[in-house]
């Protein structure tokens, strides 16, 4: 197993939560290890955060390839975790070609979404020597089709499938799972159930970790936060003031 990802993996066990963060590119990727994240994720999100489409369901590898390559040159310490875009893991075969193609751009595990339709999926990149964190729960990659970002777990047979993923995706061989909005008692319960970390978002303070979008924290995505995310930082205006500024400047002759 990658070093990188040694203090990840005994977290748990020491009772370590675990902060973790996204990143896109090489400035962010460095100041955030050098902040001292436990993980850095290239998350697809960067569809919606960097790309500006609406959604996750337009990224594809060579987008995840770029910028994983971006993170990856401004990283010391962290391990880096590459999300596998939509359609890029439809079949085991696939799976394993692709989460080669982002090792190789320098990620130190790849993330997948989906929990028993894919444990295969999980258990083939496994097998292969790749590193796989899971991802349960609300699946930004299936929005249209859940039509809207929704909380998981409310009823008793929706819990039941949760954990049945959790266990899936664990006996799969994944190192750590993500659960995005996921009830928080029902949350708390696969995380007392499972030997791997979760790490939540959106999904109360009970899991081994948190994950957050970098934008969400740093206030860098002003048009719209997360109900789950509060930013410790105004990123965006600072960026808006400081260009207003400099208009103003260039405006009255100055430099
Ligand atoms: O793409 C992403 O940023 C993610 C997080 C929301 C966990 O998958």
């Amino acid at each position: 197993m990658n070093s990188r990802l040694e203090s990840l993996l005994t977290a748990k066990p020491r009772g370590q939560k675990i902060a973790m963060l996204t990143a896109y590119d090489y400035p962010t990727a460095r100041l955030l290890d050098e902040a001292g994240v436990d993980a850095l994720l290239v998350g697809d999100s960067l569809g919606m955060v960097v790309l500006g489409y609406p959604d996750t369901t337009l990224v594809t590898m060579d987008d995840m390839i770029h910028h994983t390559q971006a993170v990856v040159r401004g990283v010391q310490r962290a391990p880096v975790i590459a999300d596998l875009p939509i359609h890029s893991y439809d079949t085991p075969e696939q799976a394993v070609a692709n989460a080669r193609r982002l090792v190789e751009a320098g990620a130190d595990a790849v993330k997948l979404e989906g929990g028993v339709s894919h444990a295969p999926q999980i258990a083939a990149i496994t097998a292969d020597g790749i590193p796989v964190v899971g991802h349960i729960g609300m699946l930004p990659q299936s929005v249209r089709e859940e039509g809207g970002y929704k909380i998981k777990g409310k009823t008793p047979e929706a819990a039941q499938q949760l954990l049945d993923d959790a266990l899936a995706v664990q006996a799969a061989g994944a190192i750590a799972v993500v659960m995005e909005l996921v009830k928080h008692d029902v949350a708390r319960d696969l995380t007392a159930a499972l030997r791997i970390p979760t790490i939540g978002i959106g999904s109360g303070p009970e899991c081994d970790g948190q994950v957050l979008v970098i934008h969400d924290l740093a206030g860098l995505f002003p048009w719209f936060t997360p109900k789950f995310a509060q930013p410790l930082a105004a990123a965006g205006s600072t960026i808006r003031d400081a260009a207003a500024q400099y208009v103003a400047q260039v405006h009255g002759g100055g430099k």
